[in-house]
């Protein structure tokens, strides 16, 4: 079976992208790394483990990561995902930061990756912190990844945070540049026009969460706000035209778990800006190569859409 490890933010687009992995079959999550990002690193961990609950898969372990970016500040997404990066919707129920495994998150990315060598996709659907310091302390760690994917980056300079930064990129600009740089391994990328291009209709959205099961009632609640925002006319006139949901993180999970899923893409050189006046965080593709780098992301461009509405259904059923 295939070997995940999942590094996450846990927003409600993460939730989504862990369900769809716990119910994809032939696939097996090694561990499930937590960062700062939408939320607070201690809310991530929290979230995490209420996601792991509602899936009846406490099994899986999650460790704990970086608080805080390389450099500066953190920026968050409560306004979006809510306060708890969850919707606000809190269980009376929910599992105790005491179930957190003790080895900290980066410790245990290079433990895992080492005793998989070769087989280990690594999943990353947040501020890209933990991997960053990952292969400061093991070099070697891309050359023993399968492969990485990420939710990250923009190709049109069309940003969701900034004029010109997508959000995971433009919260710690630096590990972005770290990643793409001294990840040599065959690395796709999910970038957020790609998302908001391939999104899925409300009335999906409506079928999906109205399944009969434990599952799609935890996604009712906490999607609650953050779908009201994505309805709300100003927010689809700005990002998606037409509206519709975008499940930004799932698209990257749906890369991993299925080998087929990823129809076209581009191969480019790529990097991150970090001095820009108005693009720090902004992805940069290198289509004629300047940047003399050997290495070349893969830039999604299309995926099996049908593939991704059963992915997604399976994923609350
Ligand atoms: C990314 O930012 C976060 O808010 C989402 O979880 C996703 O990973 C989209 O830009
Ligand atoms: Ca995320």
């Amino acid at each position: 079976s295939k070997k995940l490890l999942l590094d996450v933010d846990c927003g409600v687009d993460d939730a989504q992208a862990i369900m769809l992995a716990v119910a994809a079959p032939g696939t097996k999550i090694m561990g499930i790394t937590c960062v700062h990002g939408n939320t607070t690193v201690e809310n991530v961990c929290k979230n995490t483990l209420r996601v792991l609950q509602a899936c009846n898969k406490l099994e899986v372990p999650v460790f704990k990561g970086a608080a805080k970016p390389i450099l500066g500040n953190n920026i968050n997404a409560g306004h979006f995902h809510g306060e708890d990066g969850l919707g606000d919707a809190p269980d009376p129920d929910a599992p105790g930061l005491d179930l957190l495994q003790k080895e900290d998150a980066v410790s245990a990315m290079i433990r895992i990756v080492n005793e998989n060598p070769g087989e280990i996709s690594l999943v990353a659907t947040a501020p890209l912190t933990n991997l960053a310091l990952a292969v400061r302390m093991d070099p070697s760690l891309p050359s023993k990844l399968r492969a990485l994917y990420v939710m990250g980056g923009n190709t049109e300079s069309r940003g969701n945070t900034t004029v010109c930064g997508e959000f995971n990129f433009t919260a710690d600009p630096e590990a972005a540049y770290i990643v793409l740089n001294d990840y040599d391994c065959p690395t796709y990328l999910a970038c957020w026009e790609f998302t908001c291009y391939s999104k899925l209709s409300w009335e999906f959205c409506d079928a999906w969460l109205s399944q009969d099961s434990a599952k799609a009632r935890f996604m009712s609640r906490i999607f609650h706000h953050s779908r009201a925002i994505s309805q709300s006319e100003g927010f689809e006139q700005v990002f998606i035209s037409g509206g519709g949901l975008v499940s930004c993180d799932s698209y990257a999970m749906a890369a991993a778990v299925d080998d087929s899923f990823v129809v076209e893409s581009d191969r480019y050189p790529v990097s991150v800006e970090l001095t820009g006046t108005h693009t720090r965080g902004m992805m940069v593709v290198d289509t004629v190569g300047f940047l003399k780098k050997a290495h070349k992301a893969f830039i999604i461009r299309k995926v099996d859409m049908e593939k991704f509405e059963q992915m997604m259904m399976a994923a609350l059923k």
